[in-house]
């Protein structure tokens, strides 16, 4: 484990099934610090929208009537001894696996572009941020919920790469979800999360770009821990 006083705050940033959980959870647990999985909490409303019948079968959303029921969306994580993770509670149930099903991926970036959506979640987001030794991803952290994060990484992949991480994924929870229908969702979700008005996918101009079509799991996670320490000690030599 790295031992250094200062804590410092890591933005993550990038489109769909990038990776970007799996190395931010590595580094939160090399660096002893809080993992926190934004994308989980839009995915947590998504799946309180789709309990509640408040996404018509054909996509719609009733705004209005979420928008109103959001002071009942409570959404915690909690630690699982026997998984070591993080898992995402909703009004107390774990969800941990209800919220990676393709149907919420299928609706979470609309839920996503809803502004008091992301006001309620960006608070909630940014108060834990207040606490340092954060390593949280998403899509607006290095750029809404902590700009003033020391670090800032934005990831890219080839979206068939991409694709095929995300369909293994599935695949190995037991879904029967067919390759195309994963590659659709990961680019309509790309293109739908850059392109909306509140809090589009952009990339910080200060954050570092990875593009990990190529690496290994250790060579990514070796090119972040360097930039981690060089970090650190450019903190510790101010403070
Ligand atoms: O795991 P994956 O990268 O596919 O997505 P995620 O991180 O679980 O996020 C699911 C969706 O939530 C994204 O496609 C975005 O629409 C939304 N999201 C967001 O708008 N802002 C964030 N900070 C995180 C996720």
């Amino acid at each position: 484990m790295t031992s250094v006083k200062t804590k410092i705050n890591i933005a993550i940033d990038g489109y769909s099934s990038c990776g970007k959980s799996t190395i931010a959870k590595s580094l939160a647990k090399e660096l002893n610090y809080v993992y926190i999985d934004s994308g989980a909490m839009y995915r947590a409303v998504a799946l309180y929208a789709l309990q509640h019948n408040l996404i018509q079968p054909s996509g719609a959303i009733d705004e209005a009537a979420l928008e109103k029921a959001l002071d009942m969306v409570l959404i915690n994580f909690r630690y699982n001894t026997e998984t070591g993770q993080n898992e995402t509670h909703l009004n107390g149930m774990n969800v941990e696996k209800e919220i990676r099903t393709l149907q919420v991926s299928n609706h979470v970036s609309r839920i996503a572009g809803m502004k008091a959506v992301r006001q309620k979640l960006v608070k909630i987001q940014k108060r834990i941020a207040e606490g340092k030794g954060v390593v949280m991803d998403g899509r607006d952290i290095g750029t809404v919920v902590m700009p003033d994060a020391e670090l800032k990484f934005f990831m890219v992949a080839d979206a068939r790469v991409r694709a095929q991480r995300r369909y293994d994924e599935l695949r190995s929870y037991g879904s029967d979800v067919q390759f195309e229908e994963v590659l659709g969702n990961v680019s309509s979700r790309d293109e739908y999360d850059s392109s909306r008005t509140h809090d589009p996918l952009r990339m910080a101009p200060d954050a570092i770009i990875i593009n990990n079509t190529a690496l290994t799991l250790d060579e990514q996670f070796d090119f972040v821990m360097n930039h981690v320490k060089r970090k650190m000690e450019d903190v510790s030599n101010v403070v």
